[in-house]
């Protein structure tokens, strides 16, 4: 059992830090805590996507009645359940102004360290009306894990890196200026947006001086991803197979890839069951550093039948990256700001291909990305986003290059062609 003192001075030195020490916060847009107050808000994703600092944003905007504890923090080591209670007297001491009202938000990161933590923060919600916020890169908090004492009490939001409005208030620009994509500062945005592209959102990335130093930090996190949340975190055997297919999936972003082929190509270089392979593969998906688009169909069998285009957790990430596949990129980039926007996704394969098939409340729109449209592949791309309109019956496409703008109308259907960085920054609330 830790000390009364232990505690609150943690409770005040955290306070101290993120009130005093902190001065740089970037605003996150299009996260939507429960307004259901019995309902523990978990906050999940990637690691270094900037849930910590979320944590401290809520904090700031509510000096008076909020807590912060990062469990992990080496004063609080041998926490256990029974100093949860003790914790929330402490605070309650130090606040007491708080005590009998509704206003009290408690900030709990890393708290699936602690043993139990679920049915805490269970009753602090259902029994006591206090807020509470988890955060973590834990796959303990993730929703196909969540412990079922807290299941239906719990509302997960999956944490992103900086999106391209995100990515460029960092560099001092207004967002809400109106006319910001048309204005002087165009130049800027498109400059900005190259390098987006390149280096991804990641925020420490993001707020990285050199490139040496952009380099540096992604390195970093592809090796604590490699190790900490798939070798360790899975208790992986088979490193051989785990880095073939680390390399295949990172290679092969916006682009689909077969498990069957790659059981036919290494299962005896390797030696591995397809089991195995599904496994690791899944568990790529589960610690969310890719995620698969399926085929668009009605049929079950049909979409499992087919192999998913694969997109990664962020363009920075990427491998083997030369020019020609700036058009991969820009996909995985729009992909990423629609998976924000928390729509259905799926690819359109018939005759022809389209990029996207959107779902949203029921309502589907199709997408097509390229990095430019021109004589060899215009053609191509219409076809694909006019087949895909018409099956699903709607009078309205959408193509994102990376700088061409037009309108046309052809056989019926109005397609709106826009660069992907105006459409990032001013179709924000498109689906909204
Ligand atoms: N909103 C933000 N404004 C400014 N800087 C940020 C913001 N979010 C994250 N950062 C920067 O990125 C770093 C990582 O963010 P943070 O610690 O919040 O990520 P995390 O998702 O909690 O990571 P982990 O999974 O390792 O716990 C921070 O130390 C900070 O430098
Ligand atoms: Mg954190």
């Amino acid at each position: 059992m830790l000390s009364n003192e232990v505690l609150k001075e943690t409770i005040l030195s955290n306070e101290h830090f993120i009130l005093k020490d902190l001065d740089y916060i970037v605003p996150r847009e299009g996260i939507s805590f429960s307004e259901d107050l019995k309902k523990v808000n978990v906050l999940y994703g990637v690691r270094r996507s900037g849930k910590t600092y979320i944590l401290f944003h809520v904090f700031k905007n509510n000096k008076a009645s909020s807590m912060y504890i990062d469990f992990e923090d080496e004063r609080l080591d041998g926490f256990n359940l029974t100093d949860f209670e003790k914790l929330k007297d402490i605070f309650f001491e130090i606040k007491p102004e708080l005590i009998g009202k509704k206003d009290s938000i408690f900030l709990f990161d890393e708290i699936h360290v602690v043993e139990g933590w679920e049915k805490f923060c269970r009753r602090l919600v259902e029994r006591e009306g206090i807020k509470v916020f988890i955060a973590g890169s834990s796959s303990k908090i993730m929703p196909h894990e969540i412990h079922t004492s807290l299941r239906g009490r719990s509302w997960s939001i999956e944490i992103f890196p900086f999106s391209f409005r995100e990515f460029i208030t960092t560099k001092g620009l207004d967002i809400n200026e109106k006319g910001l994509v048309y204005s002087s500062k165009k130049p800027l945005v498109k400059k900005y947006f190259l390098e987006y592209l390149k280096w991804g959102g990641f925020p420490e990335v993001t707020l990285a001086s050199s490139n040496y130093e952009k380099r540096k930090i992604l390195n970093e996190y592809i090796g604590a991803m490699y190790f900490k949340d798939l070798v360790e975190r899975y208790k992986i055997k088979n490193i051989n197979l785990l880095e073939t297919l680390w390399e295949k999936i990172f290679s092969s972003f916006s682009k689909k890839l077969s498990l069957k082929a790659f059981y036919k190509q290494f299962k005896d270089k390797l030696p591995f069951s397809k089991e195995t392979l599904y496994s690791y593969y899944n568990h790529f998906i589960e610690s969310c550093l890719a995620f698969e688009v399926k085929k668009f169909s009605d049929s079950e069998y049909v979409r499992m039948r087919n192999p998913s285009k694969l997109y990664l957790i962020d363009t920075g990430l990427s491998r083997k990256v030369k020019s020609e596949d700036n058009g991969r990129l820009l996909e995985n980039l729009v992909f990423l700001e629609l998976k924000r926007r928390n729509v259905e996704m799926f690819y359109f394969q018939e005759q022809n291909e389209c990029d996207f098939i959107v779902k949203e409340n029921e309502n589907l729109s199709a997408f097509q990305v390229t990095w430019e449209l021109n004589e060899n592949n215009k053609e191509r791309e219409l076809n694909g986003l006019l087949e895909a309109c018409k099956q699903l019956k709607s009078d309205k496409g959408v193509i994102l290059t990376y700088d061409y703008e037009d309108e046309l109308k052809l056989e019926g259907i109005k397609i709106d062609i826009s660069p992907v960085w105006k459409w990032l920054i001013i179709y924000h609330s498109f689906f909204k």
